[in-house]
């Protein structure tokens, strides 16, 4: 079964095309490297032994994405992470944000609806929660006003996906990852943040390798037991396996309906001192850091009721915060040695 992995060569893509391979699946990468480095096909060609496709194509293009589809005749199915993920920059490049990751699922979609490809996994986000009311929050909690444009286009991408199976044969799994962090054990895939990183654990191990002065934790008078921000952080391999078993129970038609949508998460939050102090312990690597004020747009806490996704697809996340840093530290290492 061949698998189109939109996005394949970015973080959570690469992880998951060597699940896929691992598991028996044939993949082609569709990514135009915005945000990733073609050597990364290399790398997962030395993981698993086995070279997917690949293909430097905008997806945003609507000609060049028709055509690829039509070249493609015996695609399986398709996985659709390509997306600009930057808040910030969504919150000053609002057009493009939305030109980029709904135009690219729009056509994405026509291909699939064209060529009668079924099924999609679609890269949701925990955003599309907003602060939930409770915690730990269900695939049932109501979907709140986006804080930025970059999860308005999460939101609207999702009720895209519901309205286009309405109508089509396409059947779609909708996962909504909470905080993917960590890296391959091999240490040859991560995440590889251009310039200065937004998010927490690039900054915490460019910091403790002396890449960055000083991290700054947003916020201590957050109400929670020790004042800062909770997260429901996720290993990417946990994260990458439960694509496998979405496209599996696709493929074997065990969804319950035409579109789900499954948390992905732990189920345990971590506040940014506990992830601190976890990488401390892990890897012996004291870090600079000090608390300043909060980070505009940011919530308070959050982490996932993780029983649909544990009940329905058989799933569950097995590595915990400790391995989530000790792996983040070998892959900020191997950067280092490269
Ligand atoms: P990433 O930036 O590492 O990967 C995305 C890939 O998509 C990149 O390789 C980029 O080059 C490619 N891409 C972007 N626009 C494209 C286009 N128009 N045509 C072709 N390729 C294009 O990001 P990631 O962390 O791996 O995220 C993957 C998906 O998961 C995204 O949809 C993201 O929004 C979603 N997500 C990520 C997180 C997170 O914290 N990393 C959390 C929730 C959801
Ligand atoms: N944080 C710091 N210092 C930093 C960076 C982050 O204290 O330098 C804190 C944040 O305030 C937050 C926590 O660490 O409390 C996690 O922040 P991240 O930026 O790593 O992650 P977010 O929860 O803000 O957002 C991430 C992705 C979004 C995605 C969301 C849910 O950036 O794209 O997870 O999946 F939508």
């Amino acid at each position: 079964m061949k698998i189109l992995v939109t996005g394949g060569t970015g973080y959570i893509g690469s992880h998951t095309v060597v699940e896929l391979q691992q598991n028996g699946y044939e993949v082609v990468i569709v990514d135009n490297l915005s945000n990733s480095h073609a050597e990364v096909v290399d790398r997962i060609e030395e993981i698993t032994g086995i070279r997917p496709g690949f293909e430097n194509l905008d997806l945003t293009n609507t000609e060049k994405t028709a055509d690829f589809f039509k070249r493609h005749k015996g695609l399986s199915g398709a996985i659709h992470f390509a997306a600009l993920k930057a808040v910030g920059e969504s919150v000053d490049k609002p057009l493009l944000y939305y030109k980029n990751n709904i135009g690219s699922l729009i056509n994405v979609l026509q291909g699939m609806n064209d060529n009668n490809i079924s099924p999609i996994v679609f890269s949701s986000s925990c955003t599309v929660y907003g602060q939930p009311d409770i915690l730990p929050v269900t695939e049932k909690a109501p979907i709140k006003k986006a804080l930025s444009p970059y999860g308005h286009t999460k939101q609207i991408a999702e009720e895209i996906i519901e309205t286009t199976v309405a109508t089509s044969s396409i059947k779609a799994i909708l996962l909504r990852y909470f905080n993917p962090i960590g890296a391959h054990e091999s240490a040859l895939i991560g995440e590889l943040p251009l310039g200065v990183p937004n998010n927490l654990i690039p900054f915490l191990t460019q910091t403790a390798i002396g890449i960055r002065e000083m991290l700054s934790v947003f916020g201590d008078d957050y109400n929670t037991p020790d004042g800062t921000a909770i997260r429901d952080y996720i290993h990417v391999v946990d994260l990458a396996k439960a694509h496998v078993v979405a496209i599996d129970r696709l493929l074997n038609n065990k969804g319950k309906s035409k579109v789900e949508m499954f948390n992905l998460g732990t189920g345990n939050g971590f506040s940014v001192l506990e992830v601190i102090n976890s990488f401390e312990k892990t890897t012996g690597v004291k870090l600079n850091y000090k608390i300043v004020e909060r980070r505009a747009g940011d919530i308070e806490k959050v982490w996932a009721d993780t029983t649909f996704a544990n009940s329905e697809l058989g799933w569950k996340a097995e590595k915990g915060i400790d391995e989530m840093m000790r792996s983040a530290w070998k892959w900020e290492l191997a950067l280092a040695n490269n």
